[in-house]
């Protein structure tokens, strides 16, 4: 289950002002945004130009660049379904899509009672047991339709 706390202006100025020193701050501020508050609101983009010095366009560019970003509060459970090579060798594209289908989502969508989002992901490092997912962090393995529907159904009891 997701644990991020509401959005705050002030917590968020706390975490670009703890990361300013890095090199290359962004993204390493972006994935302490996320984590703390579970997305990267639109609120701020603005904040982390200016404490960065660029423009805002070039941080909206930033942000939306990457799959990483939740432009949106993530719904109480997370799945990623991989994308990538083995996983679509294995099956992975057709499970997803229908699976999507049947709980009438599309990739990065959180079900109308905010049970569940389901993401995209890019390789898990479970090539060998693939398909592969990742529920609420906990990695899974030969996923196939009867698993995921299971997914779903528990995401909606809790
Ligand atoms: S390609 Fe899916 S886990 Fe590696």
């Amino acid at each position: 289950m997701s644990g991020a706390v509401p959005w705050n202006e002030a917590r968020a100025q706390e975490i670009i002002d703890a990361h300013l020193g890095l090199e290359g701050p962004a993204l390493p501020i972006l994935h302490a945004i996320q984590e703390e508050f579970g997305y990267v609101p639109e609120a701020v983009v603005p904040q982390l130009a200016q404490s960065l010095n660029i423009s805002r366009a070039e941080m909206h560019g930033v942000v939306t660049f990457y799959h990483d970003f939740r432009h949106a509060p993530a719904g109480r459970h997370v799945l990623k379904l991989c994308r990538a090579e083995s996983c679509q060798s294995m099956g992975s594209e057709k499970i997803a899509k229908d699976f999507l289908e049947r709980i009438k989502l599309e990739w990065g969508g959180t079900a109308n009672d905010g049970s569940l989002t389901v993401e995209a992901i890019y390789c898990l490092g479970l090539c060998a047991h693939s398909p592969g997912a990742l529920y609420d962090g906990e990695p899974i393995g030969r996923v196939d339709a009867e698993i995921l529907d299971e997914l779903a159904s528990e995401a909606q009891k809790s």
